[in-house]
């Protein structure tokens, strides 16, 4: 036995020297290897151990992973980065019979080295080039650190920030999350997996993780295959179109399938119906748990279940490793399962190029050229500036100007709150501390100073802790406010507090920030609030009384740079929001692409029997698309070139454009449509296309969109993707609310 394994070993490899010339395909490669392949080495290519670093889930004992990756029992690892320790792991794996390459998996989010803005604040850019290149630049710094496979980009659709992680998407709606998502598959896989600089992306989690009843993470999701299709399985439709090499699936339950077993969605939607080659990943855990689910009796049947679904590989789980060689024996998993699952991850090998060289990304001397790379903090800074939302921005009373942005003839600038010299905070959740941070992040204090320079005295108070109740700050804010002619206030969350298994029932500004901000506002001082968090919060208050607000998010290593650039106007912020910012946690879920009921209510003052709360407005705080501008800008003259289209014609949809302030900025103009009357309802806007334009002061520009009949499709109650003739409604504005209306009719 061992002398026919050895022999039929040297002829792959005999086989694999030889035939370059002949360029065997990677398929023929493939098939090579798995001929020589045990069942238990087969089985190992589908197990994926943490390595010793944090775990991002419940941790299964097991000291003995390096013996099983040397017996070729382990097919990737997740958690171990660093040129260093993945060749040293690396060198064990080539130890094993078949010497096949392990995969390097990490959470690059949104970034390695260099930590951008969080995902849902990348969002709010509405800027694909720039989104692309923030992955592009975390896929390149990871890459030179050895690893080989990002578990990004989040693609979950997201209507409820009680659920924490609507840090890690791209927000509530699914046409600019499905650009959101190709853009960043493009930007981690770049020109292609093989290139040194290029880590398999992985969409996930498949799907509608983000729908969790409650906002609670992890919780059962319950919804119609008309909504999964119509709002959830857009984006990964989009990065499976995009190339993305990886999927992963959820931890939760989808219609009482858990997603680790969820057949429906592995097997006859992702490969069968859009034809994916590459192959799944569970989430941390995620086979193990369809037992707490009460789906699989035990880790054997687990095992089985998630298999047979076309789950290929099992994180950190075990059940795979532990049971299916039995499964395969006792016939109750085919032979083929197998071979299917452990070719996708083997032909994903090759196409890296492990094979050729499995040392090619533990490279010491690219991981140095990478490490203090000045370019990626200058686009880390851009990104930055890009993802900040103006929310308001008021003239006090008898000012001819709004507070913002500030004149840098300011004498006295005091920065107020427990958010104003935070260093790592700015980074967000899935973010990675580095010894040196203190010298590269950047605080909001430092990017003051370096801005105002000794032009100015800057006066500092914490005046309270972010979550702690104590007001013993606020005498001493408030005396710090008044010997200052404007206040900046920094508050919002820990960057601990929104992100997986972070889900909150209390949206509100956590502790007393604003009451510190309402005791700040007394002083009659103009007032500039600036709110930190991962995700949409309540500051009823604030929005109400204070003049200007800025939405910072977690804007990562740049972030005082680039808050400092848009308060003194070296930037005039043109964020967009992403999700809606509801009024009350009881107003969840609240989304601009609703529909219209029988009984909408048509404003506040018509709730009696409409659907609406009677103690509670029907809008949210700020609504999808809602971002202002140092300038203002204008909308006229909404035209369509026809009235009515076929389906072979296009409808060309315009408006102007005028920028009417005193400061160039930028637009990101916003197309929505309405279909009025179809054979299932339709949601009083949907977000069909929109464009960014730089306008100079006083200038204005006519805006152009094409609509055809593409544009308009759905899926109807059959689950078939299609238009119908009909009356139809065009919206184009500056956000999903603020918007001029027109009309067309789609005929037959
Ligand atoms: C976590 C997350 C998933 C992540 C994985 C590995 O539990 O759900 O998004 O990629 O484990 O860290």
């Amino acid at each position: 036995m061992l002398k026919r394994i050895c022999l039929s070993l040297f002829s792959f490899y005999h086989f694999l020297m030889i035939c370059p010339a002949q360029q065997k395909t990677i398929d023929q490669k493939v098939d090579s290897v798995m001929q020589l392949m045990t069942l238990e080495e087969k089985i190992g290519q589908m197990n994926q151990y943490n390595g010793d670093w944090d775990a991002t889930g419940p941790i299964t004992k097991d000291g003995e992973k390096q013996n099983q990756i040397k017996k070729g029992y382990v097919g990737a690892m997740l958690n171990v980065s660093g040129a260093g320790h993945t060749r040293a792991l690396q060198e064990i794996a080539m130890q094993s019979r078949m010497k096949i390459p392990l995969l390097f998996g990490q959470d690059v989010i949104h970034g390695y080295r260099t930590i951008f803005p969080i995902p849902l604040a990348e969002a709010a850019s509405w800027d694909m080039e720039a989104i692309q290149k923030s992955a592009r630049i975390g896929a390149l710094e990871a890459a030179a650190a050895g690893i080989h496979w990002t578990f990004a980009p989040m693609v979950d659709i997201a209507r409820d920030p009680r659920w924490g992680r609507v840090m890690e998407g791209a927000g509530e709606d699914p046409f600019l999350g499905s650009l959101i998502a190709a853009a960043r598959v493009k930007g981690f896989q770049g020109k292609g997996l093989g290139n040194t600089d290029a880590v398999m992306a992985c969409a996930k989690h498949f799907a509608g993780y983000g729908a969790a009843v409650g906002g609670r993470d992890y919780n059962s999701v319950d919804m119609s295959l008309w909504q999964l299709h119509e709002i959830y399985l857009p984006p990964f439709k989009a990065a499976a179109a995009a190339g993305a090499a990886t999927f992963m699936n959820a931890f939760n339950d989808l219609n009482g399938i858990p997603a680790a077993g969820n057949k429906y969605l592995q097997t006859d939607i992702l490969k069968g119906r859009w034809d994916f080659k590459g192959f799944i990943v569970s989430d941390w855990g995620g086979v193990g748990e369809m037992i707490n689910h009460g789906y699989a009796k035990n880790s054997e049947e687990a095992a089985r279940l998630a298999v047979n679904a076309g789950c290929d590989m099992d994180m950190e789980s075990r059940s795979y490793i532990n049971h299916l060689a039995n499964l395969v024996k006792a016939g109750k998993v085919g032979m083929q399962v197998i071979d299917e699952s452990v070719s996708r991850i083997l032909r994903k090998k090759f196409e890296m190029g492990l094979f050729d060289d499995p040392f090619r990304f533990s490279d010491t001397n690219r991981e140095k050229e990478q490490w203090d790379n000045q370019a990626n903090l200058v686009a880390a800074k851009e990104m930055a500036k890009k993802s900040i939302v103006l929310l308001k921005n008021d003239h006090l009373p008898g000012q001819s100007t709004p507070v913002l942005p500030i004149d840098r003839s300011v004498k006295k600038i005091a920065l107020i709150g427990p958010l104003v010299k935070a260093k790592s905070e700015n980074l967000g959740f899935w973010s990675f501390d580095w010894p040196d941070d203190e010298n590269r992040i950047v605080s909001l204090w430092e990017g003051v100073q370096k801005k105002l320079g000794k032009g100015a005295t800057m006066l500092y108070a914490q005046g309270c802790d972010i979550t702690d109740t104590s007001r013993l700050g606020f005498a001493a804010a408030v005396a710090t406010a008044m010997l200052a002619d404007i206040v900046i206030v920094s508050v919002g969350e820990r960057r601990d507090m929104t992100g997986e298994a972070k889900s909150r029932s209390d949206l509100h500004l956590p502790g007393v920030q604003e009451k510190l901000i309402q005791a700040l506002q007394a002083t009659g001082k103009p007032l500039v609030v600036m709110i930190s968090a991962g995700r949409p919060l309540i500051f009823n208050w604030t929005a109400e009384h204070v003049p200007a607000i800025l939405y910072t998010w977690w804007l990562g290593t740049k972030a005082g740079d680039a808050m400092a650039d848009v308060l003194f106007g070296d930037y005039n912020p043109s964020g967009k929001l992403p999700m809606s910012f509801p009024l009350a946690e009881g107003q969840l879920p609240v989304y601009y692409n609703h529909f219209n009921t029988g009984r909408q209510a048509k404003d506040d003052n018509d709730r009696m029997y409409r659907s609406a709360y009677t103690d509670l407005s029907i809008y949210p705080a700020f609504p999808f698309g809602f971002g202002l501008s140092y300038t203002h800008f204008s909308y006229s003259d909404i035209q369509l070139s026809r009235s009515s289209i076929r389906p072979v014609d296009s409808l060309r949809a315009s408006v102007t454009v005028t920028n009417n302030g005193k400061f160039d900025g930028k637009e990101t103009v916003q197309l929505y449509i309405h279909d009025l009357f179809a054979s299932v309802v339709r949601p009083v806007k949907e977000l069909k296309g929109f464009k960014q334009v730089a306008l100079k002061a006083g200038e204005k520009i006519r805006v152009e969109f094409m609509i055809t009949a593409a544009d308009l499709r759905f899926y109807n109650d059959q689950l078939q993707y299609i238009y119908e003739p009909g009356a139809f409604e065009v919206f184009i504005g500056t956000n999903s609310r603020d918007v001029l209306k027109t009309a067309f009719q789609l005929v037959e």
